[in-house]
């Protein structure tokens, strides 16, 4: 016996100490080791602040060429992996089989599993930053049927990750800089979010001592959920299922209906009860993207639009304090730049890798650590006999 807080969701336990990300909910604030979202995702760029998450600092002019530098050199995975892709079935969603192929780099990279070592826990994170856009590149050229494309290492994080995505073997593929940039801004604006569910699950599965690559396989399949990452699917889903704003009334009473299920996908967070600033940004640069491409009238774009002015003005939402979250403009570009949504989520899981892992880092370094271990509220039954088959 003794006397446990009960709170179901964790909705006010703080699971540890962070200098990472600090979130003010209230004022729509967001912040990476102190500087501002939008300052990074507008000035910065996202190895720069792989760099600033990890180390705490941003980095000198020597220091970033050196990280990226080694970041590009990590990029190909094992040869013998590929075996891994081409065990699953073809139309496996690529998030299954990240979870799989990532699980499975502990079996390749031993030296990695040492997490005693300082050195080999920074060998571990330039790995899996580096090979998270690979492993997510290959999960969808398997799905689609095409060969693999293998990393360039002349290209940007971003470029090449979309030129392993969209280059086929027959055509002269050339990443459009524009699109590179949109999708660096992505990658920035996913990169870490203090202690969500798939970062609480990663720092849970670490405080036993498991290597890391099981650890971040955790956070994936954890991100996975509707609720977290899968929301960006499921909201781009959504929006075209809606098809046209003369159909959003119906959609809005269906999402204040407390006997029927649905949600507004996109809507709604834990912390932010005034806005994401993520998807402010990530709005204001679904209109650059789609204006830079030459898109006009994108039907859900529009539809997107209106049911963010029809739910901000309405009652049920005000008083919830629902507004659209990271996930409720990401599927637009995402969709513009020639991704289906199924890719959706495992763009969100490469982006994130580096908040799990410097969160996996920071409680590393705490000598305090201890082993996650939630106690219970037990409701069930108190000791009582056990009674033999026959007698019952
Ligand atoms: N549509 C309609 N009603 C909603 C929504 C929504 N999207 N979100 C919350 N509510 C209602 C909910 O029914 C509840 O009402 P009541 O108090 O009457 O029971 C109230 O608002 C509070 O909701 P909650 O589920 O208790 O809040 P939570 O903090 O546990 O959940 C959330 C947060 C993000 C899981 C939830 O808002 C949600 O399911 N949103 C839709 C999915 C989504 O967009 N997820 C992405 C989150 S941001 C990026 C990420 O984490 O990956």
């Amino acid at each position: 016996a003794g006397v446990f807080t009960y709170d179901p969701g964790f909705t006010s336990t703080a699971s540890c100490d962070s200098t990472i990300t600090y979130i003010d909910g209230d004022k729509g604030e967001l912040l990476h080791r102190g500087y501002p979202i939008d300052q990074l995702a507008e000035q910065s760029n996202y190895l720069e602040v792989c760099y600033l998450l990890m180390h705490g600092e941003l980095p000198s002019k020597d220091e970033y060429e050196k990280f990226v530098n080694t970041i590009t050199n990590h990029t190909m995975i094992h040869e013998q992996m590929h075996h891994f892709f081409r065990g699953f079935r073809r139309d496996a969603h690529p998030m299954a089989t990240m979870v799989g192929v990532v699980g499975a780099m502990s079996a390749f990279y031993h030296d990695s599993t040492d997490i005693a070592d300082p050195r080999q826990r920074e060998i571990a994170s330039h790995r899996l930053i580096a090979k998270m856009p690979t492993i997510a590149a290959m999960a969808y050229k398997y799905s689609i049927g095409q060969p693999f494309v293998y990393p360039r290492n002349d290209l940007s994080y971003a470029a090449n990750f979309l030129h392993m995505c969209f280059a086929v073997p027959a055509d002269e593929y050339k990443v459009d800089p524009i699109l590179a940039r949109a999708m660096d801004r992505i990658f920035t604006l996913h990169a870490d979010h203090e202690q969500n569910a798939s970062t609480s699950t990663v720092r849970l599965a670490s405080s036993s001592g498991a290597n890391p690559f099981a650890c971040i396989a955790a956070g994936i399949a954890c991100l996975w959920g509707p609720a977290h990452g899968g929301a960006n699917q499921a909201c781009l889903e959504m929006l075209r299922e809606i098809g046209s704003v003369d159909r959003i009334p119906e959609f809005i009473e269906r999402a204040k209906d407390k006997n029927d299920p649905f949600r507004l996908m996109g809507f709604g967070h834990r912390v932010y009860k005034n806005f994401d600033p993520r998807a402010k940004v990530m709005k204001q640069s679904a209109d650059e993207v789609l204006d830079l491409l030459g898109i006009e009238d994108n039907p859900t774009l529009q539809v997107a639009k209106e049911l963010e002015r029809i739910a901000l003005e309405d009652p049920y939402f005000k008083e919830k304090k629902l507004y659209p979250n990271v996930d409720f403009y990401s599927g637009i570009i995402l969709d513009a730049m020639g991704f289906p949504t199924s890719m959706f989520t495992p763009i969100f899981a490469l982006a994130r890798t580096v908040g799990w892992i410097s969160q996996w880092s920071e409680q590393l370094a705490d000598p305090q650590l201890k082993i996650g271990r939630p106690r219970q509220l037990y409701l069930g039954e108190m000791a009582r006999d056990y009674t033999p088959l026959e007698e019952r």
